[in-house]
């Protein structure tokens, strides 16, 4: 290890690490633009100049390997000299647009300008002006007189996506970024050029204009998009989710995200088609009653039929408290042994970055809290052909349309009862006897496991009626210094849909049991006592990086690496 004294104080340092490094492993921030923990270093801002004794002239901290006896001054007169240079020089092209630049509260050169210049330009000539807005790719956008040419995106572009789809032509004050001959910004991967753009250079085709920085709430959760579970911030303005960003997890994504999942996959949270209320059938009409009525009639129906002639489809979308509570459910109240999931598969969308061909959130978790046939009974396929043949008479599906295949629209048209609970309108909606309508992963607390066994929190970012009745989420959030800013938006909340864990205590209690749950924690508390690949866990201990499955043996399917 390396002693060295970084503003008075001594640390030791592995020596293959930076100043920069070695700095911000102990809190001190040296400011810089182009360095990035996760991409090569390119020095060319100059923003991290430190001054080193014996070192003839300030050094780069960004480059500067740390030696044994060396220390450095992070704010020294020579030091914040150069840095109002630095800071001078790169405001003399840069426009002045703040009050319209989408990056405003959320920029670096902004930040910078406020703390480490001198607040006032001495270049009267005119500023070398630039196109303003250039389509580099399908989702970005680029303002060549905002960027600072710190080369970020480009490095991000071949180290990270490996696409080398950008670089810099033409020299000094004149560099414009751009594509190569015949490439756009156009990867799987090309939305996190935008968040490590330290000027607003770099905007989203589809966020832009959209919402001040300031006027959104932003609440730590996971994305559903697939089985990586990659940790992202839903930002929420009004109640209504405008963008994901990413979340850094060293465990799960480092900094990324994936364009899927960045922008698809909230779309159901805002569409117009969502289950406005509890539905029952009535002359062949879905049409729409109370909760307590919705309940009372699925629990009154399912106690008409035997427990053979039950099953019950579990989601790899939901939760690991819904699905718990739903098999736990099927088992003791209904008593069925036919329970099962549909696991969801695109080998397409598999790449060896970050996105995985399962294409739900949670198969993992819905596997491990037991959505599983009990002894001799039905898996997802046989239980389809059972009720083709007339022995499955009754199904209780959630969250997750079954029937967008329509050889099995056409055989869920035969049962004698459906009940189903989904978010939107679908082809599995359509056919439902009975539907509640459920709140999305945007609405509710709980927890996902991904595909590599980390159990990690989900938290709403928006608002229902259930939650503003119950408090669930809202007494969290307060309690809890991770939790999000719902009670914001909580006055304006309209949507009236609650989790499937929620609705199954409610039927389940009508038919005897005795589900006291008030909130998602509860039975988190439950199944954390339960089962043992969950033991000893709580919300607190898997906080904002999760935490791993303790052990395999109640998995029924392999852990992969
Ligand atoms: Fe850096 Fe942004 Fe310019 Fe790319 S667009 S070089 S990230 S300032
Ligand atoms: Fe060191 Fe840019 S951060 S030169």
């Amino acid at each position: 290890m390396a002693k060295i004294t970084i503003d008075g104080k001594v640390f030791e340092i592995d020596p293959k690490r930076t100043i920069i490094e070695a700095a911000r492993d102990n809190g001190i921030e040296i400011p810089h633009f182009c360095w990035h923990p996760k991409l090569s270093v390119s020095g060319n801002c100059r923003m991290c100049l430190v001054e080193v004794e014996k070192m003839p002239k300030l050094a780069i901290a960004c480059a500067t390997q740390v030696m044994d006896g060396m220390v450095v001054q992070t704010a020294s007169p020579k030091v914040i000299n150069a840095r109002e240079a630095v800071m001078e020089f790169l405001l003399i092209n840069h426009p002045l647009d703040c009050p319209i630049c989408d990056e405003a509260g959320e920029c670096k050169l902004q930040d910078y300008a406020y703390k480490f210049s001198i607040g006032a330009s001495r270049f009267d000539e005119q500023k070398v002006h630039k196109p303003k807005r250039v389509e580099l790719g399908p989702h970005v956008l680029l303002d060549v007189e905002r960027c600072i040419m710190c080369s970020r995106c480009v490095r991000f572009c071949e180290e990270i996506a490996h696409k080398p789809q950008l670089t810099f032509t033409d020299r000094g004050t004149h560099v414009v970024l751009t594509t190569f001959p015949g490439e756009q910004l156009d990867n799987a991967y090309s939305m996190n050029t935008i968040d490590i753009c330290p000027v607003g250079a770099l905007t989203s085709r589809e966020f832009r204009f959209k919402a001040r920085v300031w006027e959104m709430s932003s609440t730590e959760t996971v994305c559903p998009g697939c089985a990586r579970g990659c940790n992202m911030y839903s930002w929420v303005r009004n109640n209504e989710v405008l963008r994901q960003t990413p979340r850094f997890n060293p465990d799960v994504n480092d900094y990324w995200m994936c364009d899927h999942g960045r922008l698809e996959t909230f779309k159901h949270v805002n569409v117009a088609n969502r289950i406005k209320s509890p539905m029952v059938r009535k002359n062949d009409q879905l049409v729409e009653i109370s909760w307590d009525e919705a309940i009372a009639k699925a629990a009154s129906e399912f106690k008409s039929f035997k427990k053979s002639e039950i099953a019950v489809i579990g989601s790899a979308y939901d939760t690991n408290e819904d699905n718990y509570l739903l098999q736990k459910f099927a088992s003791e109240v209904l008593g069925t042994r036919h329970i099962d999931f549909v696991r969801h598969a695109d080998e397409s969308f598999q790449d060896a970055i970050l996105r995985r061909a399962d294409v739900t959130p949670n198969t993992l978790g819905a596997e491990t809290v037991g959505v599983r046939p009990r002894e001799n009974g039905m898996k997802f396929d046989a239980i389809i052909k059972s009720i083709k043949e007339g022995n499955i008479k009754a199904v209780f599906v959630v969250d997750d349309n079954i029937a967008s295949d329509p050889k099995i629209a056409d055989v869920l048209n035969r049962l004698e009862l459906l009940v189903v609970n989904f978010s939107f309108e679908n082809e599995t909606t359509r056919l439902a006897d009975i539907l509640f309508p459920s709140a999305t992963f945007a609405e509710k607390n709980g927890t996902f496991t991904n595909f590599s066994g980390r159990v990690q929190r989900i938290r709403p970012s928006v608002a229902t009626l259930d939650q503003d009745r119950s408090l669930d989420g809202f007494a969290m959030s307060r309690l809890d210094k991770y939790g999000s800013q719902l009670d914001r938006w909580a006055k304006g909340a309209k949507r009236d849909a609650r989790p499937t864990w929620k609705i199954v205590a409610g039927i389940a209690s009508l038919m005897g049991a005795k589900y006291k749950y008030n909130t998602a924690e509860d039975v988190f508390t439950e199944l954390a006592a339960n089962v043992p690949a969950f033991k000893g866990m709580s919300y607190r201990k898997i906080g904002n990086r999760g935490l791993m499955l303790k052990q395999k043996e109640s998995v029924s399917s392999p852990i992969t690496a």
